[in-house]
């Protein structure tokens, strides 16, 4: 996608279980890293503001992007409610996305909607041959239909849920144990929420394995002008925009 603003037409628009929606647009141009984000308006809605939504997955030959949203509020509930064929102002792709040096094995480890980045990460990965392990943390087996996007993509799958209802009982990082010790892990890139992606991020740095972080936080403009999603960087001491300078940092910039 080379200019900064297109319009989409809506391909596909639909639930996928709970709150969880998937919205694929048609945008010819298409091209994106993984981790980067667009900021959609969707012009019949009332919101004001551009929403920013992860890049899920981009398909080049058919010129699609796929964002996966939760129904947070009103700016996704009306978003929501949009038919095949509606058009939507798509801004991006934004921000830097996860460096994907492939110099060993590659832990992707997302939580919640923050899967939905870690899907195009994964086929990226994949596409440079270095087949990613993935680490899903969900809340329980109503969620599993995360796992279908990293079919093809991972070369190893494993999923947690608080309840035990699937996989393993317990957080994200009750699962590391036993991956660390089948896979020789080099990097790990995360994107869920804060207080988990803080206790994997420090846990890797125990560890002395390589971590990036997708960081969130509310966006006004996207493009770095409204300092409203500064945050005081640990190793750099300088203030970093999310939008601009990330959204993906080191974690020992955001952790440390
Ligand atoms: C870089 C980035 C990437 C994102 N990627 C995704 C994604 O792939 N899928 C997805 O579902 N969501 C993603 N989000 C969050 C998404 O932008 C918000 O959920 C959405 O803007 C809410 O809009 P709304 O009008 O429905 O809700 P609002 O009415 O604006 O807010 C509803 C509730 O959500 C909270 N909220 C709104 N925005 C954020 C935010 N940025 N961070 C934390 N809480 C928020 C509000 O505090 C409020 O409690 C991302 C956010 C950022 C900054
Ligand atoms: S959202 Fe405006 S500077 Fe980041």
């Amino acid at each position: 996608m080379k200019k900064m603003l297109e319009t989409g037409v809506i391909v596909v628009n639909r639930s996928l279980s709970g709150d969880i929606n998937e919205m694929v647009l048609r945008l010819p141009d298409i091209s994106a890293e993984a981790g980067q984000f667009v900021m959609l308006k969707n012009e019949s809605g009332s919101t004001y503001l551009r929403r920013p939504f992860g890049v899920a997955d981009v398909n080049k030959e058919k010129g699609q992007l796929t964002v996966i949203y939760r129904l947070a509020g009103k700016g996704t509930r009306e978003l929501s409610e949009l038919k095949e064929g509606a058009e939507i102002s798509v801004e991006g792709p934004l921000g830097n996305g996860f460096d994907l040096g492939i110099d060993g094995k590659t832990l992707l480890i997302g939580g919640g909607v923050g899967i939905a980045p870690i899907i195009y990460t994964a086929h990226a990965l994949a596409e440079k041959g270095s087949e990613p392990i993935v680490l899903l943390g969900v809340k329980n087996s109503s969620e599993l239909f995360w796992k279908e996007y990293f079919q093809k993509y991972a070369a190893d799958l494993f999923i947690t849920t608080d309840d035990g209802s699937a996989g393993i009982k317990g957080f994200a990082i009750d699962a590391m144990p036993a991956i660390l010790e089948k896979h020789d892990i080099k990097h790990i890139k995360i994107c869920g929420p804060t207080i988990m992606m803080e206790g994997l991020a420090k846990y890797a740095m125990e560890k002395g394995i390589e971590c990036q972080v997708s960081m969130e936080k509310r966006m006004a403009c996207g493009i770095g002008v409204c300092l409203g999603c500064t945050f005081e960087g640990k190793v750099s001491k300088k203030r970093q925009k999310v939008c601009a300078d990330g959204p993906v940092f080191a974690a020992e910039e955001v952790f440390g």
